[in-house]
């Protein structure tokens, strides 16, 4: 299985911040932005990956991650999305990338707390059509939120005023090689974008997409109060980890003690 992150637009909701950067190079607590789904497709054991940036600063991906040393990787590979066409726009610059192979698409501003192994596993498992991860949240209209019926979606509504459901259509997106063609046949939004909304819902008409629930926290980072909670969220995380690691010094130690 091959990656994809998307990491173009404007990131006009995070201005001025991104008015001479790109947003997925803003600070997350620790790290520029873009880390962290890159960490995600890694920790999957997803190594053939390709980054779509634009907007501002495209250069500075490549000077910041080089050929992904690191994290381990031996190359990277880029593209460049021209204008603002949307998600569904620029995952279009993958298809020669992909090869036909299925894809994982991690959008560029997302951050989970664990992993996608499971989720991996279980597309790969799965024939063809394509898998979406849906998590619980206190805000759903700000995102693409299914509607369902019994277990089975009926239909994702992208952005809705009134949410069917409480769930989000988090940014991690596992499709077969068929998503560029159903990319070819859409048209723009009421916002003027290639919607993936429409790309998943073109697979839900074809009885073609499954969907898993998300295991740990989820957020995305792409206005000023998601930003500010993902530093946080990252921050608890990163303190975490680092207090079980002092506690297991000081057992370690412990156990060696005569
Ligand atoms: C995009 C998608 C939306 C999805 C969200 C996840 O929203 O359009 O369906 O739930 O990413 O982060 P946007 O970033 O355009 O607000």
């Amino acid at each position: 299985m091959k990656g994809i992150i998307l990491a173009g637009g404007t990131g006009s909701r995070l201005y001025p911040l991104t008015r001479v950067t790109n947003k997925h190079l803003l600070p997350v607590y620790d790290k520029p932005m873009i880390y962290y789904p890159l960490q995600i497709l890694v920790d999957a054991g997803i190594r053939d990956i390709l980054i779509v940036c634009g907007g501002n600063s495209a250069g500075e991906f490549l000077r910041l991650l080089r050929n992904g040393v690191d994290f381990g990787l031996q190359q990277l590979n880029f593209a460049y999305q021209e204008g603002e066409g949307g998600i569904a726009d620029a995952l279009r610059l993958a298809e020669y990338f992909s090869g036909g192979e299925k894809i994982c698409v991690v959008l560029g501003d997302n951050l989970i707390e664990r992993d996608i192994r499971q989720a991996r596993e279980k597309f790969e498992r799965q024939d063809r059509g394509a898998m979406v991860l849906l998590k619980e949240v206190p805000d759903p209209q700000r995102f693409g939120v299914p509607v369902f019926e019994g277990e089975r979606i009926l239909r994702i509504e992208e952005k809705p005023q009134s949410p069917q459901s409480p769930y989000a259509v988090i940014g991690i997106y596992f499709y077969d090689g068929t998503v560029f063609n159903r990319i070819r046949t859409l048209q723009p939004s009421a916002r003027a974008e290639y919607e993936i909304t429409d790309v998943n819902n073109s697979y839900l008409r074809d009885g073609l997409l499954s969907h898993s629930l998300l295991d740990g926290w989820w957020t995305d980072a792409g206005t000023l109060e998601s930003l500010w909670r993902a530093s946080g969220m990252v921050r608890e995380k990163v303190r975490a980890a680092q207090g079980r690691g002092a506690e297991s010094k000081v057992r370690g130690a412990g156990a060696t003690r005569p």
